[in-house]
């Protein structure tokens, strides 16, 4: 039986690829799209789900969610994505519409309706995620897991200390990350690992097929930032993480860590503070993902990315 998720995203190039992934596999069946700020505002990043389906001719149910964070201000990553959030390839008007149920009923819905069946993948912050849990607490033992990309165990992407989806939103995830739910973390210490260098971006393009070419200009335009920030030659494909995780686990290392969220503001703030050498006696609550297969990766995705027509 395929497993039901639900990908809670801001799309955002790297969240246009999970979804690419998450559709073309037939281990998973995607229950909706819930969509929430965070590259951009939510305005955009809805869109760009709808955008995104519309190029990969998926019919799936989008659904937009919060549009700010619970407590701080929000922030955003127009220099990396762009002021739309998919800068770079031409995009088409989308035909279908938006839900009109909000994405945090839904996925209330959703849980409560298929308990222990369904699993969330947050590739943004996870306002919608913390605010289902808050608003509804019987849906917390029905999650079957959450597998996101957020966080890391060493150094942070927007902050020093802190990646940006958990630092977009450090009270959400916190919600998430001490409600008991099990958890898989797809750090920046995982997701570093997986540039898109040129010759990866390649076997993209030679796909040769309008998806091929859209997933290749992504990439393209997702890269300038990366090497202007990091020097690097490509961008890392950090949301397809969490989705490659759920369809070919044993692609990846991982190891149970307690993990938790500093929302106090300071430096550390909205870090994952993970006990690597288990020095608190702490319970480990997040099966964190330390390497992967990088061949396995990308033979995956170009495989899979491959189907579409
Ligand atoms: O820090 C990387 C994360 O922030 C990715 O999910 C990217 O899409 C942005 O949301
Ligand atoms: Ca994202």
């Amino acid at each position: 039986m395929p497993r039901k998720i639900i990908h809670d995203c801001d799309p955002g190039h790297d969240d246009a690829i999970a979804m690419m992934l998450a559709l073309a596999s037939p281990e998973l069946e995607v229950l909706g799209i819930t969509t929430v700020y965070g590259n951009v505002g939510l305005e955009h990043t809805a869109h760009n789900a709808l955008v995104v389906l519309e190029i990969l001719g998926c019919k799936v149910p989008v659904y937009a969610g919060a549009d700010r964070p619970l407590v701080r201000e929000r922030i955003s990553a127009e220099l990396v994505h762009g002021n739309s959030g998919l800068e770079g390839p031409d995009l088409p008007t989308p035909t279908a519409k938006l839900q009109k149920q909000h994405a945090v009923h839904f996925i209330i819905e959703q849980v409560l309706s298929h308990p222990g069946q369904v699993t969330l993948v947050p590739t943004g912050t996870l306002t919608n995620i913390a605010l289902a849990m808050r608003l509804e607490p019987k849906i917390i033992p029905a999650i079957q897991q959450i597998v996101l990309m957020g966080g890391s165990i060493d150094i942070g992407n927007w902050s020093p200390s802190a990646e940006f989806n958990i630092l977009c939103d450090p009270h959400a995830a916190k919600i998430v990350f001490d409600s008991g739910v099990p958890l898989m973390m797809c750090g920046l210490n995982l997701t570093h690992q997986t540039l898109a260098l040129p010759e990866r971006v390649a076997r993209f393009r030679g796909l040769g097929t309008p998806v091929g070419e859209f997933t290749a200009q992504l990439l393209e335009f997702f890269r300038q930032h990366h090497k202007q920030r990091f020097g690097w030659e490509g961008p890392p494909i950090h949301d397809a993480c969490a989705i490659a995780f759920l369809v070919r686990p044993e692609l990846f290392k991982t190891r149970l860590y307690n993990v938790e969220i500093e929302a106090n503001e300071g430096l550390a703030y909205g870090r994952t503070v993970c006990d690597y050498w288990r020095v608190t006696g702490k319970a480990p609550n997040t099966e964190v993902g330390l390497e992967v297969d990088l061949e396995g990766f990308y033979d995956l995705l170009v495989e899979r990315i491959g189907q579409y027509r």
